[in-house]
């Protein structure tokens, strides 16, 4: 099965916003990764919602909303309102998780939980009933460019043993490239979030068809 693609608008031209936005769809993308932060839940500021509206009038890219920050039960409503199509926040951000999830998905969006390469995998076990993904993190959030963990393989490959059958996508997002990439395709990945190995290539397209087909 082919790989889906979802480059992170974090590592972008942010000067040049729409002309990237319709360079990596032209270039094969399945899906715009949107990473917000909020200066708390992770050292670094990114963008908010009213940016995210402004993006989804110009593409009909499925839009996958990576929340990391310290308060998903505020921006939820806000993201869901801005015509987003995923969003995912950390399950240790808020302990009524499971009624965030109920309201995304309420909304025709689809819920994701997004975990550290330290948070147990026993916390996944819990919400299976009310996920449509899970977003495993490679490296830890707050910064594109960075290194891929090795050890993160046997997580997605544990988390991938555990869903089985049940119909729940695995996202894998942080330090992405063409080996990587075949390393959480094997653990189970089906869908990749790459920033700093898209965008610092010229050529797009051969990338992006790299990753789908490693
Ligand atoms: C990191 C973000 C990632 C990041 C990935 O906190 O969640 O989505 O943009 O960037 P690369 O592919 O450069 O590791
Ligand atoms: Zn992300």
């Amino acid at each position: 099965m082919k790989l889906k693609i979802a480059p992170s608008l974090l590592s972008a031209n942010l000067l040049n916003l729409k002309r990237e936005i319709k360079n990596i769809k032209k270039a094969g993308a399945d899906m715009l990764h949107l990473d917000i932060m909020d200066g708390h839940f992770v050292p670094n500021l990114t963008f908010g919602y009213e940016l995210v509206k402004q993006i989804r009038k110009i593409t009909n890219l499925a839009l996958d909303t990576h929340l990391m920050v310290t308060n998903p039960a505020f921006f939820i409503p806000k993201f869901i309102e801005s015509g987003v199509d995923y969003i995912s926040f950390h399950i240790e951000t808020d302990s009524e998780y499971k009624k965030l999830l109920r309201k995304i998905r309420e909304s025709k969006v689809k819920a994701g939980i997004a975990i550290n390469p330290e948070t147990p995998i026993d916390t996944v076990k819990k919400v299976w009933d009310y996920i449509d993904y899970v977003l495993v993190m490679t490296v830890h959030p707050g910064f594109g460019g960075q290194e891929y963990i090795e050890e993160c393989t046997k997580k997605i490959k544990d988390i991938s043993n555990l869903i089985g059958k049940r119909n729940i996508e695995i996202e894998v997002d942080g330090g992405i490239n063409y080996q990587t990439a075949k390393l959480a395709k094997k653990a189970g990945a089906n869908i990749l979030i790459a920033g700093s190995f898209i965008f610092s290539s010229n050529d797009y397209n051969k990338v992006i068809e790299g990753l789908k087909n490693v």
